[in-house]
């Protein structure tokens, strides 16, 4: 896709025909700048009654720990702010790790207990960080890895530093769904923008599996959809083929 707009446009389309296809959807769902379009785009579909969302359920991949709840940037906040009041989700049927739970690893086993519950998430939404990681699973991740405790990385602090008032105020640890966990979801969607992702897209679409490039473990998956803009895509060798197949695609496959 040409800009990022464009990209959030067309994933929020792939979404609505899932969430048309099966009202009761479990969405899995990113936090970050990357995924907001699709967000907004999926809410002026509420807005003109396009789109019903009442029976949608929701599982946030990550939340930092020990961030107050009510800081604007806690995940539980911000999930509450771009997803769960502007698509009109009932807050019952949306979760986010407890990154404030005495017990971070009972927490963490009773996030693994609800997913399971709700029957398992049926479309991830992803971003993907400058190195590769997804959910908050950094590099050297186990591709097996479930919701956990994990140390985020100085590139990734430094990267989220935007959303604080200072690279100080980012938390050094927090909760995410694993590799594992992830790669549950029935069918995945990773969204890119911005020159500063190519080089991580393009070791995740083209490069080796490996726990290096977390994002990697998605070659493993059935069913990914990976939607860029030009400038996170520069850096990918098959661009040519990717461009026919997408003008091909027979209409079962279009979005
Ligand atoms: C967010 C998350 C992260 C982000 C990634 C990209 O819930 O799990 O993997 O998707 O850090 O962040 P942005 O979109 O802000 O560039």
């Amino acid at each position: 896709m040409p800009t990022g707009a464009e990209v959030g446009l067309l994933a929020a389309r792939k979404i609505l025909r899932v969430v048309h296809d099966r009202p009761d959807a479990v969405l899995g769902l990113a936090t970050g700048s990357s995924p907001l379009a699709i967000y907004a785009a999926l809410a002026a579909h509420v807005r003109d009654g396009s789109l019903d969302t009442s029976r949608v359920s929701g599982f946030a991949l990550d939340e930092y720990v020990g961030i107050p709840a009510e800081h604007p940037e806690s995940y539980a906040a911000v999930i509450q702010r771009e997803v769960t009041g502007p698509l009109h989700l009932d807050p019952d049927r949306v979760h986010v790790p407890d990154g404030r739970a005495a017990d971070l690893e009972a927490a963490c086993e009773r996030y693994e207990e609800a997913i399971r519950a709700a029957g398992g998430v049926d479309l991830q939404i992803l971003g993907i960080g400058a190195n590769g990681h997804v959910g908050f699973n950094e590099p050297t991740s186990s591709f097996a890895s479930r919701t956990r405790i994990k140390t985020l990385t100085e590139r990734t602090r430094a990267d989220n530093a935007r959303f604080f008032d200072s690279a100080d105020d980012v938390p050094t640890h927090c909760l995410t769904q694993g590799l594992g966990t992830i790669s549950d979801a029935r069918e995945l969607l990773l969204v890119a923008q911005g020159p500063q992702k190519a080089a991580a897209v393009a070791a995740a679409v083209e490069g080796p599996l490996t726990s290096v490039c977390p994002a990697s473990v998605l070659q493993l998956h059935r069913r990914v959809t990976v939607m860029v803009d030009e400038a996170s895509a520069a850096d990918l060798r098959l661009t040519d083929y990717y461009r026919w197949t997408y003008t091909h695609k027979p209409s079962s496959q279009q979005f």
